[in-house]
């Protein structure tokens, strides 16, 4: 059984490059790592239409089931697994299948609110928010849509100016206040392979503890 022992929290708004933070901290890791990305834990909303789900504000608090979020985060630092549940954007909503997540060395939570909610920062042992220009996230957000997200363009305007951008500075933008770290721009290297280097010496210490901790267990199993 694993028992995790590193959390990170990756906060910041849309298209500022969390998914590349992410991946790029923990390219090296293997399996070590569990990636949950936040937009898993939208509502679930089938019982709204999809002309009702294209009009929710998802950039708002209210949009996230904090409290199975919450759940899943003490399940893993418990050792145990969980069925995490998948998101569609292209329906706006939950997909039918969940995913077994085993628990592993580090968990990564990522997401433009993953910096929200005080208990979910009160299990993560490194805040990070990656800060980067508007005018580049809405560029990135606008291809990202439309390529991946089945958007069009004018209903991806709409949905920045009407609701994006103002919940980004309601919401999004204080949470940089819980952050141990601000990243500047995404891919920043340097900054990469500082939190790089941490997790490796993480984990590397982990393991020595867990080793000691069951060589102490045989010893004393021994004496019985
Ligand atoms: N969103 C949406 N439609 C939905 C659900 C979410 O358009 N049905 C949008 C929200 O408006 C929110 C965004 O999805 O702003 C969250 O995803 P985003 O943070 O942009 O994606 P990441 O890949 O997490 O960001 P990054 O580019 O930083 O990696």
């Amino acid at each position: 059984m694993t028992i995790p022992s590193f959390v990170i929290g990756i906060a910041g708004g849309t298209g500022a490059g969390k998914t590349t933070v992410s991946r790029l901290v923990t390219q090296n890791l293997g399996d070590d790592v569990t990636r949950i990305p936040l937009d898993n834990y939208y509502e679930d909303r089938s019982e709204l239409s999809f002309e009702e789900r294209q009009e929710v504000n998802y950039d708002h608090p209210s949009a996230f089931e904090w409290d199975l979020l919450r759940d899943h985060l003490e399940t893993l630092l418990e050792g145990r697994s969980i069925e995490m549940p998948q998101y569609d954007f292209e329906v706006h909503n939950r997909k039918d299948e969940r995913v077994t997540v085993e628990p592993t060395d580090v968990i990564v939570l990522e997401g433009i609110l993953a910096l929200h909610d005080e208990n979910v920062n009160r299990m993560m042992d490194l805040r990070l928010y990656v800060e980067t220009d508007a005018d580049v996230r809405i560029l990135r957000r606008i291809r990202r849509d439309v390529l991946d997200r089945g958007r069009d363009l004018e209903g991806v305007i709409d949905q920045y100016l009407s609701t994006v951008k103002p919940m980004h500075e309601r919401f999004i933008e204080p949470t940089k206040g819980h952050a141990d770290l601000i990243i500047p721009e995404g891919a920043n290297s340097v900054a990469v392979n500082l939190i790089e280097e941490k997790l490796h010496a993480e984990i590397e210490g982990s393991a020595v503890r867990n080793w000691e901790r069951g060589s102490l267990e045989r010893e004393l199993a021994e004496k019985r």
